[in-house]
């Protein structure tokens, strides 16, 4: 039997992009009608990071414009539900995500879910694909600017965080070390841009940086080390830039796919799945297709297409579909939000 159609608004304002989507979700199966995303790279990127107070300033300015565009076309009365990321993220951008939020609630009658941006990046893997399709438990490594994360998880809202960074996130040792180079903001595609350019085959690199607790028993990272090597490497000067950034992506990838997989196998899962900026990397998802083939695992590797690792609504539209019964009215940021 069909089952009604449900059309949803996604709203992410967490860190520095303003994010609105309108998805619709028919017998089950959600299509992205629009997904809009207004980057503030150029201005952050004088800076090398994000400044909070900077991006909230953005926020207000972006966030009537960019759902001026989402909804552009569509009939809001048709909309059923509001999602929005309360956390985790910079407090004052969720903020102006969710004062918007509750104002446009209150314009369309429609009730408000709030959601938590990591589970929306392990969810979006479920845009334009079946729910069924996951085979549990899986295990989801979720690299951001913010985060990296190892989340054992049986079904769709049963998460346990097994591991993660002691510091620096996946994302921010990418942007980190690409400010030192004086690449600029964000340093996730700069570096992998520059790590293509050697087209050396199984070339001998004459840099080498550490791959932080690789050997470590537990399911933990650290990044602060690897970005330490490279700003003393940078000191000491007589570098090759490309060399340098491959080696960079490397050691991250090697230690995001080893503890990976690591957590695969003690916990017997049947699919590793990638959610976050850092998962738009093309040789982390070609390196992780790779090992898995090459240790024979039978184990289903999930990957969001990369418009949809980067933060976006239309995941958060998908989250907050999957939990619509927990409408919430007085919604508060928690920029600390746990899964
Ligand atoms: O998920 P996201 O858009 O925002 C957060 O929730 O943090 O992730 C942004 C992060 C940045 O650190 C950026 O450098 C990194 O994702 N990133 C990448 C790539 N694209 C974005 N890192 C490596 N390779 C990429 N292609
Ligand atoms: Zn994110």
């Amino acid at each position: 039997m069909a089952s009604k159609n449900f059309t949803i608004i996604g709203i992410d304002s967490s860190c520095d992009d303003t994010a609105i989507a309108v998805l619709e979700i028919r017998n089950g199966k959600p299509s992205i009608l629009s997904n809009i995303i207004s980057s503030q790279v150029k201005l952050h990127a004088k800076y090398g990071g994000v400044y909070p107070m900077l991006a909230k300033r953005e926020h207000i300015k972006n966030l009537p414009l960019v759902y001026k565009k989402a909804v552009k076309g569509i009939d809001v009365s048709e909309i059923d539900a509001i999602g929005i990321t309360v956390g985790p993220g910079l407090e004052p951008c969720l903020w102006q995500g969710i004062n918007f939020a509750k104002e446009l609630s209150g314009k369309l009658k429609k009730s408000l879910i709030p959601v938590n941006h990591i589970e929306a990046h392990i969810l979006a893997n479920l845009i334009n694909r079946s729910r069924t399709a996951i085979e549990f438990p899986a295990i989801c490594l979720v690299v951001s600017g913010g985060h990296t994360q190892l989340i054992l998880m049986k079904g769709i809202g049963k998460y346990k965080l097994i591991g993660e960074t002691r510091d620096d996130a996946a994302g921010e040792c990418f942007d980190k070390t690409a400010r030192i180079l004086g690449l600029g903001y964000p340093g996730g595609p700069v570096i992998a841009e520059m790590a293509k350019k050697l087209k050396i085959k199984n070339y001998k690199l004459k840099i080498s940086l550490p791959r932080p607790m690789i050997g470590q028993k537990n399911y933990d990272f650290s990044f602060s080390g690897l970005k330490t090597a490279v700003l003393y490497k940078a000191k000491e000067g007589n570098y090759d830039k490309i060399e340098m950034c491959r080696e960079i992506q490397q050691a991250i990838i090697d230690v995001l796919i080893h503890k990976t997989i690591k957590a695969a196998r003690d916990f017997k899962v049947k699919s590793i799945i990638l959610g976050g900026g850092v998962a738009a990397n093309d040789e982390l998802r070609k390196q992780f297709k790779l090992k898995i083939k090459n240790y024979k695992l039978k184990i289903e590797f999930l990957v969001p297409p990369e418009i949809l690792c980067t933060d976006n609504g239309a995941m958060v539209a998908l989250t907050a579909y999957l939990h619509r019964s927990k409408t919430a009215k007085n919604l508060e940021a928690d920029s600390n939000l746990r899964i």
